[in-house]
């Protein structure tokens, strides 16, 4: 048995997951075991310090997958932007089928380039009006990230039992379900709720080939359901980061009325999220995990998580969810 829907077709996947852009950890290692499980691994453009260098990290994974993969490219509300345009078109001349852009509306620009060159565009947003919008503007899959994600959750905190219904309500294209999701149960949730597949980052990071120190993977097994902290908010830049001491004094500095940016800059630098990740030093900065943390128990390969799932899903279909229908109502209760 398997599970087939739109978004295996349309994407050329065995199974409906896929491994949404995760900045530093979005490497080859990560994309290639992702795809090879049967899944949609995706590099993360921004990763690399130079379009070129993404051509070439694009031809490594390449030489680790014969399996699509794609690559995300996410648009930044920073004040010196990366050559967006030049890494868009490094993706479109490595002969790139998908792409996951996220972030700000400049992004539509480059969604001209990519349907250009009739690339499959993925974009993840965090609420319906987002949604509707970017599929207005000829997107061909929208990714649904509720309030329980890593990264950025966005303004409107609508986590995804209400978020992914109400987009299903007025979505067409296909939909994936993101934010919280790490087991079969939550991938055939997303499906109850009108989606056709789901998108994941934190339970990604728990893998063997997560290339990430240890120490994070064991910090994010460690944390449960409410190991993450909300941060930045007070500048309309809400991330949902891992609960640590660093993050736990950011959440302090920032609760201050008159604090600014620069109180907290050195603790939420990218290069300090570099750091953590590389050496597994978590007193260096932060890093994005969501609130599925509290599901995960394992560093499993990619390749047994997605079986795993996919077993997970096949039996709550067949075995749990048809239990309920039909039952006659016992006499006590009638
Ligand atoms: C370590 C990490 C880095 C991330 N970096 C990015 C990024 O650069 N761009 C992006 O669009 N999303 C990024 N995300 C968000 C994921 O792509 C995905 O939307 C999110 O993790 C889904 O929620 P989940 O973690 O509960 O599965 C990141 C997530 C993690 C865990």
């Amino acid at each position: 048995m398997a599970l087939r829907t739109r978004i295996t077709e349309l994407l050329g996947i065995e199974h409906p997951i896929v491994q949404g852009g995760m900045q530093s950890v979005g490497l080859a290692e990560m994309a290639s075991a992702v795809s090879n499980a049967g899944a949609l691994g995706m590099l993360t453009a921004l990763t690399q310090p130079s379009p070129d260098a993404l051509r070439d990290e694009i031809e490594r994974c390449r030489s680790m997958t014969d399996r699509p993969f794609g690559v995300n490219l996410t648009v930044f509300p920073t004040m010196n932007s990366p050559d967006y345009r030049g890494y868009a078109q490094a993706i479109i001349d490595a002969g790139i089928r998908v792409v996951e852009t996220a972030g700000t509306s400049a992004v539509a620009e480059l969604w001209e380039m990519f349907k250009a060159a009739d690339i499959r565009i993925l974009h993840k947003c965090t609420s319906v009006r987002h949604a509707v919008s970017a599929e207005r503007k000829g997107v061909d899959v929208i990714s649904i990230d509720g309030f329980e994600c890593a990264g950025h959750p966005g303004e409107d905190d609508v986590p995804g039992l209400v978020l992914i219904p109400a987009a299903a309500d007025q979505v067409k294209i296909p939909m994936l379900a993101s934010g919280g999701i790490g087991d079969g149960r939550g991938l055939v949730a997303a499906l109850a709720l009108g989606a056709d597949g789901v998108n994941m980052g934190t339970r990604f990071c728990a893998t063997v080939e997560a290339p990430i120190h240890d120490k994070v993977k064991q910090a994010i097994l460690a944390n449960d359901e409410r190991g993450t902290n909300l941060i930045l908010r007070k500048f309309h830049n809400t991330a949902r980061v891992a609960k640590s001491a660093v993050s736990d004094e950011v959440v302090r500095r920032l609760a201050a009325p008159e604090s600014t940016f620069q109180d907290v800059a050195p603790l939420v630098a990218g290069a300090a999220g570099r750091v953590v990740l590389k050496t597994g030093d978590l007193e260096a900065g932060v890093f994005w995990a969501s609130m599925v943390q509290g599901l995960i128990h394992d560093v499993p390969t990619c390749s047994e998580l997605v079986a795993r799932m996919v077993a997970e899903a096949e039996a709550i279909i067949a075995a749990r969810l048809g239990r309920f229908i039909g039952q006659p109502v016992p006499a006590a209760v009638r």
